[in-house]
């Protein structure tokens, strides 16, 4: 088995200010003070410049990207841009984004592509449905997803995956344990079986309403290398407690 360290994300998602770049330093100070664990905050695209400038040894990312290069995509930022803004990770393949068919699995891999190709640490979420859940389907479901949004391994840019039960994102609701369990342990079957050896390597982030009380028993489950945190990484307050959680995992 390979020892895959804690990795922390903290998504934004359309929340932020220039102000709110202040929650930054204490967030910097309990990434020094977890030297295990990888902490990444990703702020809308318009504040990551000025995010970077003061990360203090925090990953800055972002939370979409478009799989072109360039050219007449109006509202659309790319990888390269990314990358010289300061980002050095970013969401594909949110649900937020993926919701109403707005992306496909094949966007989301193309997308996922880009980063990778670019240098950039590309997370890939899936996640089911409440009625898929329901139906007994979300394995399989998620399964499928996975496998059409993942993009080949290319170079040294490291690739991660983050299951996000659609249910359980900005609802309180969490999956339990024995459900993260049985999903990552699925989503790591895939992995190894897609990318052989490599696939062991990926880290798999948990999200979906991780907070400071459940953080340390989500951490805890095999093949939970971390989490991709959406309210409760708003505020130094909420979030360092799951640093503090990751680290002591
Ligand atoms: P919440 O933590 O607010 O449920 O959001 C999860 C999420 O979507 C992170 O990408």
């Amino acid at each position: 088995m390979h020892l895959r360290r804690k990795l922390v994300v903290g998504n934004w998602k359309m929340n932020g200010s220039r102000a709110a770049l202040a929650e930054l330093g204490p967030i910097a100070e309990a990434a020094r003070a977890a030297p295990g664990v990888d902490v990444a905050i990703c702020p809308p695209f318009t504040l990551i410049t000025l995010a970077a400038a003061r990360a203090g040894g925090i990953l800055i990312g972002a939370q979409d990207v478009h799989e072109a290069e360039s050219g007449a995509y109006t509202g659309a930022v790319s990888a390269a841009m990314l990358k010289e803004a300061g980002a050095r990770l970013v969401i594909a393949g949110h649900s937020e984004c993926r919701a109403r068919g707005r992306e496909t699995d094949e966007t989301v891999r193309a997308k996922a592509a880009a980063l990778l190709a670019h240098g950039l640490k590309a997370i890939v979420c899936v996640g089911e449905s409440e009625e898929e859940r329901s139906a007994g389907d979300h394995v399989v479901r998620v399964v499928a997803q996975l496998l059409g949004s993942l993009p080949e391994l290319s170079g040294e840019a490291e690739l991660i995956v983050a299951y996000e039960p659609i249910w359980a994102i900005g609802t309180g609701r969490t999956a339990t344990p024995a459900d993260a369990g049985e999903m990552h342990n699925a989503i790591r079957k895939a992995l190894s079986g897609r990318f052989g050896d490599a696939g062991s390597r990926i880290r798999i982030l948990y999200g979906g309403s991780v907070n400071a009380g459940n953080a340390a028993s989500l951490f805890a489950v095999p093949d939970v290398d971390g989490g991709l945190v959406g309210g409760a990484s708003l505020t130094a307050a909420q979030f360092v407690p799951i640093i503090e959680a990751a680290a002591l995992s």
